[in-house]
């Protein structure tokens, strides 16, 4: 239960489940997404969202080049890339969804995606051995954003893209709270959703140049987005009491609204190109 009038912020947001180290984080996040690796494979939202959409159409097309998918979860956008490109890596902690993601592979046979393990802050490649990176719905988990950035910035070559897509909080903190602990509370693997403002300096910190950048907002079904990630009638209990206590004006900067009786939200996302 949140602590009434203790209004947490980012990667502190729930006493209890909040991560004490990266090997902490590195174990919830393999747990979490270890148990929900088949709802990822069959998520609409991930399979066919409209920021993937965005991503791949903003995204160069280019039959000579070498693309890195960071996080890459059950693959979704590995393989909306992979039509574009001479070949796709795609890189996930979690040895679950990357057996899913495998299966899907094989399932739609294509030849010229592959997928490996290891660490998005500590990437296991060489410098300058891919021409574009994508990561897309899952920075928020990282421990370590800048440090992700410097790996993006080493494994690109000179002039190489890197097409992000996570989820992004308002730049009012009161709602930028709010959302932050409604994310914990739904997957405790969730460390912090930077404003966009944030990544906007984490880019300029990291000498990434923004080429494009913009807002994508996803209206969602509230219990529909905690099935995905598997959470259970206790958390389901705190979180609708999080919003039932929640400042009005924070709920409704989120896009909280009931409809047709369900309750929903805006997804806002951040989407942004930049080059080294
Ligand atoms: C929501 S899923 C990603 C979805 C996927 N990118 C897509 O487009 O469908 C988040 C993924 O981030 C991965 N992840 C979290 N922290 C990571 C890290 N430090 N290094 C690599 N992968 C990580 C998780 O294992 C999980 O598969």
């Amino acid at each position: 239960m949140l602590e009434p009038g203790a209004a947490p912020r980012g990667a502190v947001a729930c006493k209890g489940v909040t991560p004490t180290s990266e090997q902490d984080l590195a174990r919830l996040v393999q747990r979490q997404f270890g148990r929900q690796a088949h709802n990822y494979a069959v998520s609409r939202s991930h399979a066919e969202g409209q920021d993937l959409l965005r991503l791949t159409e903003l995204m160069p097309h280019d039959p000579h080049l070498r693309l890195l998918d960071i996080a890459t979860g059950t693959g979704h956008t590995a393989f909306a890339m992979a039509s574009h490109v001479k070949e796709v890596v795609g890189l996930d902690l979690t040895q679950e969804m990357l057996d899913e993601a495998e299966r899907l592979c094989r399932l739609r046979g294509i030849q010229h995606v592959r997928f490996v393990r290891g660490d998005a802050m500590d990437l296991p490649f060489p410098t300058q051995s891919f021409d574009l990176v994508t990561c897309r719905r899952a920075p928020h988990h990282f421990s370590d954003i800048p440090r992700f950035l410097r790996q993006v910035t080493r494994v690109l070559v000179p002039g190489g893209i890197f097409g992000l897509v996570d989820q992004t909080t308002p730049e009012s903190q009161s709602a930028a709270d709010l959302m932050e602990t409604f994310e914990k509370l739904r997957d405790p693997s969730h460390v912090h959703a930077l404003k966009l403002s944030e990544w906007q300096q984490a880019f300029e910190d990291a000498g990434l140049h923004v080429r494009h950048l913009e807002l994508d907002m996803e209206e969602r079904d509230v219990a529909d987005y905690l099935d995905v990630a598997g959470v259970g009638e206790e958390r389901r209990q705190q979180i609708w009491r999080l919003l039932a206590q929640a400042s009005p004006a924070a709920v409704a900067m989120n896009g909280f609204l009931e409809r047709d009786g369900r309750l929903r939200f805006e997804r806002r996302r951040i989407v942004a190109l930049t080059a080294g």
